[in-house]
């Protein structure tokens, strides 16, 4: 899993690809060496593109629905995706590329879906709303193999206690740099919260 070793894992919005240059030296300036892009606007493929480029830096795609979509972000040179829910052919399709796929899941049904399709690495989403922590260790009890990325909700107050779950492999979230920051080319504010978060979850 390329995830491994990256316990930090920003999800990005990119409105003009022209900023992720700056995005990308901010993050890994303050310790961050990957970043979830998501397809969330036009931009989103051509900052793949930068981004994949950049050396010791992992880019990988986020708000992947489609198997046309995995086949668009691996183009642009996605080392592993990520989607909000699990489908079978968003799977099937990284499968066929060997690109990692990280498919959210909500409920036990969806993990017992993931586990039949092979995968124990799987984001929970939207973590907050679904209760956290709390959830993500009542869903190990049945699930002790599966560990979890949760995202949604995940901020400097709670980060800390999620990374010290054994049941969580990274966490993820938009704090370190939101869209606006990005926006703003706010580097220096991106590359201080991306070093406290790091601080945060390293032990
Ligand atoms: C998302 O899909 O936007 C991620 O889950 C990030 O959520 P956050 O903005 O609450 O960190």
């Amino acid at each position: 899993m390329i995830l491994e070793g990256h316990p930090i894992v920003p999800v990005v919005v990119v409105d003009d690809a022209a900023q992720v240059a700056g995005l990308v030296d901010a993050l890994a300036a303050g310790g961050i060496r990957c970043a979830e892009i998501t397809l969330r606007t036009p931009a989103a493929v051509a900052a793949l593109r930068i981004a994949g480029a950049v050396g010791g830096f992992v880019a990988g795609a986020g708000t992947v629905l489609t198997a046309d979509d995995v086949d668009r972000v691996v183009d642009a040179g996605a080392r592993f995706v990520v989607s909000p829910g699990l489908d079978d052919d968003v799977v099937a399709r990284c499968r066929h590329h060997g690109v990692d796929v990280v498919p959210g899941v909500a409920t036990a049904t969806e993990v017992q879906r993931a586990l039949r399709l092979g995968l124990d690495r799987l984001k929970f989403f939207p973590a907050a709303q679904l209760g956290a922590l709390a959830a993500i260790e009542a869903l190990s009890g049945p699930f002790p193999g599966v560990r979890f990325l949760p995202s949604g909700g995940v901020s400097p107050e709670n980060a800390a206690a999620y990374i010290a779950s054994p049941s969580v492999f990274a966490v993820s979230g938009s704090w370190m740099a939101t869209r606006a920051m990005i926006r703003d080319g706010d580097v220096a504010t991106i590359e201080r919260v991306s070093r406290e978060a790091v601080a945060l979850v390293t032990p």
